[in-house]
């Protein structure tokens, strides 16, 4: 069976008083299940502290939302890979559609935030995802394999099997606009032949693929239900300790 991943992404919100409300929340409710693996992405101040409170805590794991692309030196206001492993993450969020399209990210800076993360160690959460005009435009594909082509030839098989892959369509974020379940599948679906045209099909069947994109209780269990979604990358949603617990026991 192929790892599920349920993870948050806090993005710019929570200080350090909601931080530790969460966790407590989150840990009195919490049962580890077979299989199924929790991330929780705080603002880069707060790692340290997440990855204290989430110590002991069977399957549940840190990430960063973002992190620079060189080992240390002069880069005001950037993360390195070394902080973000120091800090006690697991993950790192990359790519992600207010990267690309807030801060201007390329495919190109993001393939290489990828492979210095894979060198050091730590899964990249790798996101995709096309624009409303683009779907519209019919280009879905053609944005989505464009995006993993940037980064897929410069892996070795055994890094592909450490990236988790995150399908965002950037229309569907942030907006109550869920993809359905068929769209998001069929998307998965290409990623995932994506993935085994350039590696074949044994590692294809072991990455896991996530959705993202207005994530809640009342869809979590559809979406999970398909056969290629295999966890969820979630904003709003999982600010609350109570909302997130419910997407950690989607029904299977
Ligand atoms: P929402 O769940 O708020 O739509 O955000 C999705 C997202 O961007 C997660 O990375």
């Amino acid at each position: 069976m192929r790892e599920k991943i349920i993870a948050a992404n806090w993005k710019m919100n929570h200080l350090a008083e909601d931080l530790k409300k969460f966790f407590t929340e989150l840990l009195a409710g919490y049962k580890a299940r077979e299989e199924v693996s929790v991330v929780i992405a705080p603002a880069s101040p707060y790692l340290a502290r997440a990855a204290e409170m989430a110590d002991g805590a069977e399957r549940v794991f840190i990430a960063a939302q973002n992190m620079y692309c060189e080992k240390s030196g002069a880069f005001t206001g950037e993360i390195s890979p070394s902080m973000v492993k120091d800090c006690g993450c697991r993950y790192v969020i990359l790519g992600h559609s207010e990267r690309r399209h807030i801060f201007g990210e390329t495919d190109e800076l993001i393939a290489r935030k990828v492979k210095i993360a894979l060198n050091y160690r730590l899964n990249p959460i790798l996101c995709i995802g096309e624009l409303l005009e683009e779907r519209e435009d019919g280009k879905t594909e053609e944005v989505v394999s464009s995006q993993l082509n940037a980064v897929l030839p410069q892996l070795s098989p055994e890094e592909m099997l450490s990236v988790v892959v995150a399908y965002e369509p950037v229309w569907a974020i942030g907006t109550g606009r869920t993809a359905t379940v068929e769209q998001a599948e069929e998307v998965h679906h290409l990623v995932r032949g994506i993935i085994g045209g350039a590696f074949g099909d044994e590692v294809a069947q072991r990455v896991t693929i996530q959705y993202g994109g207005s994530v809640k209780p009342e869809n979590i269990d559809q979406l999970m239900a398909a056969p290629d979604i295999d966890g969820a990358l979630v904003g709003g949603a999982s600010l609350a300790a109570e909302s997130f617990l419910r997407l950690i026991n989607f029904k299977q």
